[in-house]
């Protein structure tokens, strides 16, 4: 065996396997550049994903000839002037980005600084082609074309344009984040992908967040042992079905930190299923001293020097605002219906009652139109209500169904009542959601689901990846009864809904789907993976915890589940009811 120096082109090339990955690492680099280099604006243009371009143009300090040379050299930065890697601010120190990239595709930079001419040099997979005078205005601009076109092992790892396309967006989003006070552009093949203007940080996030995030969020600002956070977080009845909408910043560096992705998870533990996920922005301030940056070469990890105090500053402080605004949608909820709070009389419970050849399923829908306006938003957990009741005068007679005659719904979100044997408890939202799947799984089976077209088509904004997403699974939704179509680059047209859904939060409907397509992938048709889809689109369907439901809703809900296969357990694996008999009862009191 005989060692060897490696030549410095191999060097950078297996450089590249940690630095650059993939377009959306490249474009990641280069605007860290543009932003390290003081620009105010920041312009990116990319082809097919990247795959085919990538090109960022700044107005930042620019470089002389002599420095665009160095630039290109291995382990030649202008960020750590005195050695101090602690406490580097820039987002670069490592001196390797450009050489990388460099050596893996062709790399042509244009750079010019205020009061001198312009130069561009152009390397081909890490040799230098060309170099000589250039125009531009005061600033740089650097292009990178065919990535990885003569590394097929790289290339292998690529995804489609789409998908890369998405992952780039990604980046400049959270970059753009970071950086408020700076301007960003982004076109893909020609088209607007992004366009923002200098602003403060919460005006920037809401730009680059859900707009639902306005009415569904939930504002963060806590200081805990000199560490800060801010930013801010869906509420958890606003979820999503992937964990793409986190965007987490240390010192303003955006991070994918286990850590801090662990933390937040935990804030939300038992506030949303396993398989939800809450949106976030979030920022951590902490001194230098206590975090260092260098321990990943993609520099998207973190090591902090106490990680139980960042951990107990995320959980305790979401935790503490998660628990309040609890407390305050749950009341104002109540307030703002009083005349959902009137007792039924009991006749017109018994005449609403389905009748033996009506389909109960048909009924409960009908019942929904009814009393739609109280759907709204109200966090699901039971401990952010205030005590809230209603009964039913216990006079009727009791008819042999399994899970009894409503008497009662508790906290808005379960249903009491009286069988024969015992008394029946209902999650009625886990219940329901059961139900609609199985409504889906049937209808399905028989061949297309029936659709119930709205009046009005609704037009939904999402970003343009997922519009990609729903736009070529439109064949198999509307197997599946949702009728869609594509309105322009970000948003979709919805036409009609599945019927067994009944009445559906159509935006959330779909910003799941296009979550769940992107997770699903693209190997198999959505038919083969109906059960995820049908369970996606239950959810949405679903009488969500926190709506007051009509005596004769609660009791069309019992009959359906009688007759329903599983509907003893909710989509994620909990019960949907529970039972205690009388024996039970009398043991609880001691008369047993
Ligand atoms: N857009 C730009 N404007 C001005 N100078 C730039 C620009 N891009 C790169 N440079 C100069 O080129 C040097 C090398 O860039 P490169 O990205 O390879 O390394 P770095 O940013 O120093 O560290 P890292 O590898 O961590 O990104 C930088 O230190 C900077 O001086
Ligand atoms: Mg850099």
């Amino acid at each position: 065996m005989s060692i060897r120096r490696l030549p410095s082109e191999l060097i950078n090339r297996i450089a590249a396997g940690e630095v650059v990955e993939r377009p959306a690492s490249a474009l990641k680099e280069l605007i860290e550049n543009a932003l390290d280099a003081g620009a105010k604006s920041v312009v990116i243009r990319l082809s097919a994903g990247g795959l085919d371009l990538v090109e960022v143009t700044d107005d930042g300090s620019g470089m002389n000839p002599a420095e665009m040379g160095l630039a290109l050299e291995r382990h030649a930065t202008s960020k750590l002037p005195d050695d101090a890697i602690e406490n580097v601010a820039s987002f670069g120190f490592r001196g390797e980005a450009l050489p990388s990239i460099a050596s893996v595709a062709r790399l042509t930079i244009d750079s010019r600084e205020r009061g001198a001419d312009g130069w561009r040099i152009t390397i081909d997979h890490g040799v230098k082609v060309e170099q000589g005078p250039a125009a531009l205005p005061p600033g740089t601009r650097v292009k990178v074309e065919g990535l990885f076109d003569k590394v097929p092992a790289r290339r292998k790892f690529l995804r489609s344009p789409r998908a890369e396309y998405a992952a780039c967006l990604d980046s400049v989003k959270r970059l753009a984040m970071a950086r408020p006070d700076v301007a960003f552009s982004l076109d893909h093949d020609g088209r607007r992908g992004l366009s923002v203007q200098p602003s403060d940080g919460p005006t920037r996030v809401a730009a680059l967040l859900s707009h639902e995030l306005d009415r569904h969020g939930l504002g963060i600002d806590c200081v805990r042992d000199g560490l800060r956070l801010t930013g801010v977080v869906s509420l958890p009845t606003f979820n999503r079905g992937m964990a793409d909408q986190q965007f987490l910043f240390v010192n303003r560096r955006p991070v994918k930190d286990r850590l801090l992705v662990g933390a937040l998870r935990a804030a939300y533990r038992d506030l949303l299923a396993r398989d939800r996920h809450p949106i976030a922005a979030l920022f951590v301030d902490v001194p230098a001293s206590e975090v260092d940056i260098n321990v990943h070469p993609a520099k998207t990890e973190v090591r902090f020097r106490d990680p139980a105090a960042v951990r107990g500053l995320i959980v305790g402080g979401l935790r503490a605002a998660l628990d309040e605004a609890g407390h305050r949608s749950a009341a104002r909820e109540q307030f703002a219906q009083p005349a959902a709070w009137q007792v039924e009389p009991a006749a017109a419970f018994f005449d609403r009652l389905p009748r033996e050849s009506e389909d109960p399923a048909s009924f409960l829908q009908g019942a929904h139109e009814g009393v739609a306006p109280a759907f709204a938003a109200v966090t699901e957990r039971e401990g952010g209500f205030r005590p809230a009741a209603r009964a039913e005068p216990a006079t009727a007679p009791v008819p042999s169904y399994p899970l009894g005659v409503a008497r009662g719904q508790v906290a808005a979100t379960y249903i009491v009542a009286e069988a024969e044997d015992g008394l029946v408890i209902v999650d009625q939202h886990a219940a329901h959601e059961r139900l609609v799947l199985e409504r889906m799984r049937k209808a399905s089976t028989g061949g297309d689901v029936a659709r119930q077209a709205l009046l009005i088509p609704d037009v939904v904004e999402l970003d343009e990846p997922d519009c990609d997403r729903l736009e070529a699974a439109i064949p198999d939704l509307a197997a599946l009864g949702l009728e869609v179509e594509r309105f322009g680059p970000t948003a979709m047209l919805v036409r009609a809904t599945p019927a067994p859904l009944g009445r559906a939060d159509i935006p959330g409907l779909l910003c799941d789907l296009a979550a769940e397509l992107a997770e699903l992938g693209t190997a198999l048709s959505l038919r083969d993976k109906l059960d995820h889809v049908a369970a996606t689109m239950a959810c949405h369907g679903s009488v969500r915890a926190g709506r007051i439901l009509s005596v004769a809703e609660m009791n069309a809900l019992l009959r359906e589940m009688e007759i329903t296969p599983h509907s003893g357990q909710c989509n994620h694996g909990r019960p949907t009811w529970v039972k205690l008999a009388h024996a039970d009862i009398e043991k609880l009191f001691g008369r047993r």
